[in-house]
């Protein structure tokens, strides 16, 4: 079973009116942590701070002996640019959902993580229900989609056709009715990273202290095959070896990334 009570973080409540001070609903059980000089006490702590000049849940450690810190963003930075210029259904995740014009699937994203990859499908049309079992990165993804909710420009991307569960994706998806199958299974489970760019190192550094290393992955791709549509896309880094040592049907590749694609016709009991 994996567990998450070998972490050791803290919620910091600030004594200052200029930003939100309460745990949100899954952080709860986190130790309250008032004065700043304790905070180095633990592995890392959540704490709202201004970001683009909104109040942001952020996830806190020290790396390298540096304070660094994640939140997430929906609404702008690199999502807006997809969101603006993007590749449309050219980009490679689109023709891994085998995304077409006339036609917006539904895609369950069994591993939700900071909700870039969901993000995007959104952006191309398709309805998405996420899953995160980590508390921690399941509170950074929720309030990111609460912020794009309040956002104009993104008010009716996330306010209706995207869901996120808090919850271990394998019970949940064996648990959905015949009418709540989803078209496509997106499945993105940790891989130890070889990208050495700083941005990217310290984003994984900080998710892998929040999550660790996802050692069970290789269990999702059965249940998923087994549950959707139409198909299951995986992605990898171009490096790792297929999941669950599955061969897919086709691979695409991306830079530095590999879809690896699962079609329903092939792998549903020989349909
Ligand atoms: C590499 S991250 C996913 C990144 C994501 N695709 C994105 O674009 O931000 C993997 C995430 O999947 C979550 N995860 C792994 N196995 C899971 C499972 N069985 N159920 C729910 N969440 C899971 C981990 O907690 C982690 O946050």
């Amino acid at each position: 079973m994996y567990s998450f009570l070998d972490r050791s973080f803290a919620f910091h409540q600030q004594d200052d009116s200029s930003h939100k001070s309460i745990a949100p609903q899954w952080l709860e059980s986190l130790p309250l942590v008032t004065e700043a000089d304790d905070l180095a006490n633990y592995q890392g702590y959540f704490a709202y701070q201004q970001v683009a000049g909104e109040d942001a849940l952020s996830f806190f450690a020290q790396l390298d002996k540096q304070w660094v810190s994640i939140s997430v963003d929906l609404v702008g930075g690199q999502v807006a640019y997809r969101r603006q210029q993007g590749g449309g259904r050219k980009q490679h995740i689109a023709k891994a959902c085998g995304l077409k014009s006339n036609r917006n699937p539904t895609v369950l994203d069994a591993t939700g993580g900071l909700g870039r990859d969901a993000a995007e499908l959104r952006n191309l049309g398709c309805e998405l229900r996420v899953v995160e079992r980590s508390p921690y990165v399941a509170s950074l993804l929720q309030d990111a989609i609460s912020r794009a909710q309040a956002n104009p420009e993104t008010n009716q991307l996330f306010s209706q056709g995207f869901e996120l569960h808090h919850g271990q994706a394998i019970d949940l998806i064996e648990q959905l009715s015949a009418e709540q199958q989803p078209d496509i299974i997106y499945l993105d489970p940790m891989f130890p990273p070889r990208n050495k760019s700083a941005a990217v190192k310290k984003e994984m550094r900080l998710v892998k202290r929040l999550v660790g290393e996802d050692p069970d992955a290789d269990n999702l791709l059965p249940v998923a095959l087994a549950n959707a549509a139409k198909r299951v896309v995986v992605k990898r880094p171009s490096y790792a070896p297929y999941l669950n040592q599955q061969k897919p049907s086709m691979s695409i590749e991306s830079k530095g990334n590999r879809f690896d694609v699962y079609l329903m016709t092939r792998f549903s009991n020989g349909n």
